[in-house]
Parts: structure tokens; C-alpha cells; sequence
């Protein structure tokens, strides 16, 4: 091997991936990475200003802005028909729209509780549908949903939020064996903390010595989002062909102890 340079075994040129919530934190440094990394990405959030700010920082030209409410639920699987048709098979697919509740029970409603699970897990399963579809996927495929460490471990006020992720978590391994026949790699990754937008907010509502006593529980530390980006990547590449179903914990140790 001396003197033979090796290949980028986590190149996707050629690839077409689709990424959620590219407008913002997690989905925004994913597109970025996968722009790096010789993808074409298709950015989906329902800012179209912001879908463009992502695409002023990426690599490459051949990626496509799609402002799309994933509230719309059913029209998910004929959107990503029409979309496909255009840019043509999608390899990838990355859900990273999420919304996140925090209140407790005693106020917590089955309205909010249905808003959650919409766009985290209604869609989630719209868009692994749509993205199944023949003609839509390309060979091979790899699905990527956003979960959260709060499926795995219990917080106070985060129920509906939990509830949504641990779907996201289970969910996964039952389509990781349904579509593995159809060379579908189906994972999630669960980050803890990363500073983005949807951490500033929650910060908001705390003092700064609690910020600061959560921020001190993590052995290394608070996350940025391109340590989630990373781990993103890894299993949408070929560096994780042999994956499905699994879960990465991407948590700076915080669920260790
Ligand atoms: N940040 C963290 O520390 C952390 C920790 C654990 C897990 N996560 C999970 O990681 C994922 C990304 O988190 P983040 O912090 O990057 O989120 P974020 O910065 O708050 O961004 C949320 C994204 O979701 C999109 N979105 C929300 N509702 C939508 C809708 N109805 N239709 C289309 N897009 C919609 C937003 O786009 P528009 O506003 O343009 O619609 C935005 O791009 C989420 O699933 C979150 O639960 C995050």
C-alpha cells in the first residue's frame, strides 16, 4: 500500500440527498458537510430565505431549495414523486425538521401533543414512504432521522418531545428490516446538546447558573452541530454500509454517567 493514496471512503459524488430542516442548526451543517463531500443536496424548510443562506455557505452548484410544510403530511409521498423527476434518484434522505415542547403535564394538551408527533414522526414516516417509492430511490439508500438522547433517557417537561423520539428510535428497526430487501439502510442519530437555534431558545428559559450547571454535566462539553453533521454522514456514505436499524448517540458522554 505505501506510496497508493486511499480514497475518501465518505465521498458521495454522484449522490442526490434530501435534508429537512436544512434551513437551521443540525440540517443546515449537514447540507454543508454533504456539499463538501461532493453530494447534491435538496434543501427542504419552509423559509425559502433561509433555505438560500444555507446554500450561500455550500460547495457546488447542483442543489435545489424546496419550501415545503412538512404539516402536509399526506402530500408528502407525491411531493417527493414530482421532486425526484426532477433531480433525479435520491440516495439519501435526512429528517432533521423537528419541533421541540417543553411543559410539563399538568398543561400539556392533545393538541400539542399532536403538533409534535407531526412533524417529528408523521412525517418522518411520510417522507421514508415517499422516499421508498420506485423511481424515487436511488441504489443504494440510506435514511437518516434526527432522534434525541431525551428518547433514551427521562427529563421533566419533555414528555410529548420524548415520546416523538423514542417513536423515531423503534420505528427505525422496524423499517431498517423492512426495507433492507430494497437496499435501504434505515438509522437515527441522537444527539444531546448542540448549540443551535433550538437550544438558545431553551436556554432563554433558563438562568444562568442552571445553563451553566447543565453545560458543566457534559464531560466534553456542549456539542456544535458539525459533530452531528459528522455522525450524519458517516451512515449516509458507504463508511456505513453495514448498518441499519442502530442508533448513534452523539452525546458528548452525557448519557455515560
Ligand atoms: N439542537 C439540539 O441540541 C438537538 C438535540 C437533540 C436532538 N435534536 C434534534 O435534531 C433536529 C435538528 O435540530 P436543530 O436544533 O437543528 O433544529 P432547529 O435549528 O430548531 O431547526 C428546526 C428546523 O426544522 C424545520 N421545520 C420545523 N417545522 C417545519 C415544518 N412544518 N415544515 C418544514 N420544516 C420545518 C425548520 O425550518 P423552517 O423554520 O424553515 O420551516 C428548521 O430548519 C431536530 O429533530 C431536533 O429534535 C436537536
Amino acid at each position: 500500500m505505501k506510496g497508493e493514496t486511499m480514497e475518501n471512503p465518505m465521498d458521495m459524488t454522484g449522490r442526490t440527498v434530501l435534508v429537512t430542516g436544512a434551513s437551521s442548526g443540525i440540517g443546515r451543517e449537514t447540507a454543508i458537510l454533504l456539499s463538501q463531500l461532493g453530494a447534491s443536496v435538496v434543501l427542504v424548510g419552509r423559509d425559502a430565505g433561509r433555505l438560500a443562506e444555507t446554500q450561500s455557505l455550500m460547495l457546488g452548484q447542483n442543489h435545489r431549495l424546496e419550501a415545503f410544510d412538512l404539516n402536509e403530511v399526506e402530500a408528502i409521498p407525491q411531493w417527493m414523486k414530482r421532486l425526484s423527476a426532477t433531480t433525479g434518484p435520491l440516495h439519501g434522505l435526512v429528517h432533521s425538521a423537528g419541533v421541540v415542547l417543553q411543559r410539563g403535564l399538568r398543561f400539556l394538551t392533545d393538541r400539542d401533543l399532536q403538533e409534535v408527533m407531526r412533524i417529528n414522526v408523521h412525517a418522518a414516516v411520510a417522507l421514508a414512504k415517499g422516499f421508498r417509492q420506485k423511481g424515487v430511490c436511488g441504489t443504494p439508500g440510506s435514511v437518516v432521522l434526527l432522534t434525541s438522547t431525551i428518547g433514551l433517557i427521562g427529563l421533566p417537561g419533555l414528555s410529548a418531545y420524548a415520546a416523538s423520539k423514542g417513536a423515531l428510535i423503534s420505528m427505525s428497526k422496524s423499517l431498517a428490516v423492512e426495507l433492507a430487501p430494497e437496499n435501504i439502510r434505515v438509522n437515527c442519530v441522537a444527539p444531546s446538546l448542540v448549540r443551535t437555534e433550538m437550544v438558545t431558545n431553551s436556554q432563554k428559559q433558563m438562568t444562568p447558573e442552571q445553563f451553566a450547571s447543565l453545560e458543566a454535566a457534559y464531560p466534553l462539553g456542549l456539542g456544535e452541530p458539525r459533530d452531528v453533521a459528522n455522525a450524519i454522514a458517516f451512515l449516509l456514505a458507504d463508511t456505513g454500509r453495514w448498518i441499519t436499524g442502530t442508533t448513534l448517540v452523539v452525546d458528548g458522554g452525557i448519557t455515560a454517567h
